[in-house]
């Protein structure tokens, strides 16, 4: 008989409580402590650390997200369904053994965007490392912009990383240490006829990385940015037809869409230690599509 189990009476196993449970959670243990032990004693390990993920719920940020976590940060991601960004961090926690916090928020608005940088140090005590990478992309050509799209996606690809690093870098700069990573795209450097308002959203993001690293690096803080090629997730196959889909895997060196945790590796370098005389870097992970002449 379950010592615990006893003491608390029927009404625990009345409310699903199984002795067996423990057991098998003690037989999870070793291997959240291995994966934790993956990155210990090394510049990869960000035990101590905190960090802000926004659009973390899925894709490119959900799998940053967990590498954080496993490298031992504690982690907040945001998204703006309270049901996806819940369950994004429950799971998160359970894959990782981290404290993973979801925080809803719409970072394309900035009233939200500057109330989320203000829950984010309430509930996690500080933030050290900030990943702004909730971005979004309406294509459409030059003649055909709406004002409102081209507001929106301005807001929340730029302003939102703006206004993240004006909220959360006193605070790094206080601690004298902090990471500051913008997810931008390859689209920053090439683009296709429907895409002028993303281009140039994601190179601004270029130009922020620039004047902010020169700015903050005195005080031991890297600014840089991610730009990755075509990863499969949820934006880039919701917009594309299956026929770009194959043309874009084609063009690339590898022959294929990246997967979204192939982007990760990258994001903990930038993020830790081993990255810590990177700055001012525009780190692509694009399968060697940007290079390609013909
Ligand atoms: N996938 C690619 O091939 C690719 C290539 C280059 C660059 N990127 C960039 O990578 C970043 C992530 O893209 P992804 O492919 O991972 O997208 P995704 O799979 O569609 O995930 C987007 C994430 O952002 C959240 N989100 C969207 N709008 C938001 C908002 N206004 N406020 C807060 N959260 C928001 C989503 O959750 P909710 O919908 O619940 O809010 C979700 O968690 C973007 O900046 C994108 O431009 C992606």
């Amino acid at each position: 008989m379950d010592a615990s189990a006893e003491r608390a009476g029927p009404s625990l196993r009345e409310m699903g409580y199984d002795p067996g449970h423990r057991r098998k959670i003690l037989a999870v243990v070793p291997v959240f402590s291995d994966l934790l032990r993956m990155y210990e004693n090394t510049p990869f390990c960000l035990k101590g650390r905190t960090a802000l993920v926004t659009g973390g719920s899925r894709g490119l940020g959900r799998e940053m997200a967990k590498i954080l976590a496993r490298a031992g940060a504690e982690v907040a991601i945001c998204s703006r369904t309270p049901a996806g960004v819940g369950e994004a961090a429950r799971q998160l926690s359970a894959e990782t053994g981290a404290r993973v916090e979801g925080l809803v928020a719409d970072v394309g608005k900035r009233a939200e965007t500057e109330r989320l940088a203000k829950e984010a140090v309430a509930r996690m005590g500080k933030i050290d490392i900030l990943f702004s990478n909730a971005g979004w992309n309406v294509p459409q050509t030059a003649e055909s912009i709406r004002d409102e799209d081209w507001d929106s996606l301005v807001e929340l690809n730029v302003t939102s990383s703006m206004v993240l690093t004006r909220a959360l870098a006193p605070g790094m700069v206080a601690r004298k240490w902090g990471r500051i990573i913008y997810t931008s795209s390859i689209m920053a450097f090439v683009s296709t006829p429907e895409r002028p308002a993303y281009s140039a959203t994601k190179a601004a993001l270029h130009g922020l990385v620039k004047a902010n690293c020169l700015h903050l690096g005195a005080h031991g803080i890297t600014v840089n940015c991610i730009c990755p090629g075509p990863f499969a997730t949820e934006m880039p196959m919701s917009i594309l037809s299956a026929d770009q889909q194959k043309r874009f895997a084609d063009r690339t060196a590898l022959g294929r869409w990246g997967q979204p945790h192939e982007l990760a590796p990258a994001a903990l370098l930038l993020a830790s230690e081993a990255g810590g005389y990177i700055t001012g870097s525009i780190l692509v992970v694009d399968g060697g599509v940007t290079i390609r002449m013909f």
